[in-house]
């Protein structure tokens, strides 16, 4: 199976896992990405048997708009039982890296609301120790060079994402040559540097649930305690 075979079979495992949370009331957080996008094409069947969606993003919203899904401010909702996104790595202990579509601010917010955090992944996406897949760190635009400097100065090759403009109308620094082996330190450290807004390190909230896809199906693994 290719991997975008796979990335749909996953985001079917996760309708499957998100239906029962469901009520006419229910609002729940949708990710940013190529799996997320068939999340949303998959969620459109059932969109009459829940409320909305908050959305991570421009692009996510305007997807879930395109399937008669109505899209809530997060500052509207009162709670979000479920929030469904992808990942661009994924560890053992469910710590992610992400914001490979620049939506990493608006992706934590959504996901540090969530009661609940199901990552749709293919198989690629599993690693031992995050950093192969360069980590995004959205910054302030002024702040940029300094931002860069400091990353020099911690052993990281920092890389401007050349045109690319957040939703939240910010930047994109790629760290490179960075294996993270504490990753809920290094996202502290990282988000602690002036001028950052957030850094794509999910690891203070790691996902509870990892649906992971592969040639052999789709394995449904836990955040391990
Ligand atoms: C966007 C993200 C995505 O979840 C991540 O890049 C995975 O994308 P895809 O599902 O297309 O492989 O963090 O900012």
């Amino acid at each position: 199976m290719n991997q975008d075979a796979l990335k749909r079979e996953v985001a079917a495992a996760a309708i499957d896992e998100i239906r029962p949370l469901l009520a006419r009331d229910t609002v729940i957080g949708v990710g940013t990405g190529s799996t997320a996008n068939h999340f949303i094409d998959l969620l459109a069947e059932l969109r009459h048997d829940f409320q909305g969606a908050v959305a991570s993003s421009q692009a996510t919203a305007e997807r879930l708009k395109g399937h008669g899904i109505d899209v809530f401010e997060l500052n509207h909702v009162g709670s979000v039982p479920v929030y469904i996104d992808g990942a661009d790595e994924i560890n053992p202990h469910l710590e992610m890296i992400k914001g490979g579509g620049a939506a990493l601010t608006r992706e934590k917010i959504a996901a540090a609301c969530a009661e609940r955090f199901i990552c749709i992944a293919d198989v690629s996406k599993r690693v031992t120790v995050l950093g192969g897949f360069p980590l995004p760190i959205e910054v302030i635009p002024m702040a940029r060079s300094y931002v860069a400097r400091e990353l020099v100065k911690r052993g990281i090759t920092p890389v401007y994402r050349d045109g690319v403009v957040t939703d939240n109308g910010n930047q994109i620094l790629d760290c490179y040559d960075f294996l993270i082996e504490d990753p809920q330190r290094v996202e502290f450290d990282l988000n602690n540097i002036v001028g950052v807004v957030t850094n794509g390190l999910f690891a203070h909230r790691s996902a509870d649930v990892l649906l992971l896809g592969s040639d052999s199906g789709v394995e449904r693994l836990l955040r391990p305690e």
